[in-house]
């Protein structure tokens, strides 16, 4: 197998859409990319009433096509119309460790104020890859934002897996990682009153690279909050390849940057993105729901 020569470190667009190719699919949403490689903003739909079947068609295939949807034209929805329209999508997802909402235990509450301890999902991740199936995705409103700051910046995995060389493609080929929570989240929520002592949190082996269910296409699925290591490498090894693929994944042309308006709401595709809540905004507030709908068990599938 010959080396890619250094350009075709680059994005690979060969294997993108065109804008304009991707326009002509969808008959009842406007879309408007953000940038070439993930994320598009969404209008005419309306989240609070039973979204019609061809518009939830053309949502599924939208999400395929870049991986995040903004939808920033949208009143505050109440829990009940946020998990109506995710439940859309699949079954929902409950959190392994954050506090649960008494009435609408699918509802996460997101909230960051003066008397935080830390910010969730401050480093870069897909939510909950210690699960055996990690979420599908994630829809996320944002009620209040801080003003400035408080951003989430999101990054592609089909691009980065593609921008590999052939040589280290072919070393991750069919390697296995463990995805481990307990750095994660022991202690993460005591600040909202959750006592974890004696609680036990997931842990679960997934392929470095990853085939989406519906793309068919090959994503990195490792990630620095959960992934403790690679099997069938030396520590030091390990450490130096998800190092690299840490710094790597996160290259600022697979990535875009969200600013929240009060009542934006982004849904992402965890089995092809990574995400990063940027807490830049202490000691204001930002607070928001988030609804996770359940997803299935990643694979690889070899040539
Ligand atoms: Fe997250």
């Amino acid at each position: 197998m010959s080396e890619r020569p250094l350009h075709e470190g680059k994005l690979d667009r060969a294997q993108a859409l065109s804008n304009a190719q991707r326009e002509e699919m969808y008959a009842t949403i406007s879309t408007t990319p953000v940038t070439p490689v993930i994320g598009v903003e969404i209008e005419d739909v309306d989240l609070t009433v039973d979204v019609p079947d061809d518009q939830i068609e053309d949502l599924t295939r939208a999400l395929a096509n870049y991986n995040v949807l903004f939808f920033r034209d949208q009143p505050e929805l109440t829990p009940e119309q946020q998990i109506r329209f995710a439940r859309r999508f699949g079954e929902l997802h409950l959190h392994p460790a954050a506090p649960k909402d008494a009435e609408h235990p699918e509802l996460f509450v997101i909230h960051t104020h003066g008397e935080s301890f830390v910010n969730n999902g401050a480093d870069w991740h897909t939510d909950v890859s210690c699960d055996e199936e990690p979420p599908l995705g994630t829809m996320l409103q944002i009620h209040r934002t801080p003003g400035s700051g408080g951003d989430t910046l999101f990054a592609n995995m089909y691009a980065a897996y593609d921008a590999l060389s052939e040589r280290m493609k072919s070393l991750l080929d069919g390697k296995i990682a463990v995805h481990d929570s307990e750095r994660a989240y022991r202690g993460r929520y005591s600040d909202k009153g959750v006592d974890d002592t004696g609680v036990t949190f997931p842990t679960a082996d997934h392929p470095v690279i990853r085939t989406h269910p519906v793309s068919g296409r090959r994503a990195l699925y490792v990630n620095e909050t959960f992934t403790k290591r690679i099997r069938g490498m030396t520590e030091e090894e390990s450490d130096a390849i998800l190092e690299f693929l840490y710094r790597h994944m996160v290259r600022p042309e697979f990535q875009v940057r969200f600013h929240w308006k009060p009542n934006s709401i982004a849904f992402w595709d965890n089995r092809c993105t990574q995400h990063l809540a940027m807490w830049d905004y202490w000691p204001n507030e930002r607070y928001g729901h988030r609804v996770t709908v359940k997803g299935d068990k990643p694979f690889y599938r070899a040539n």
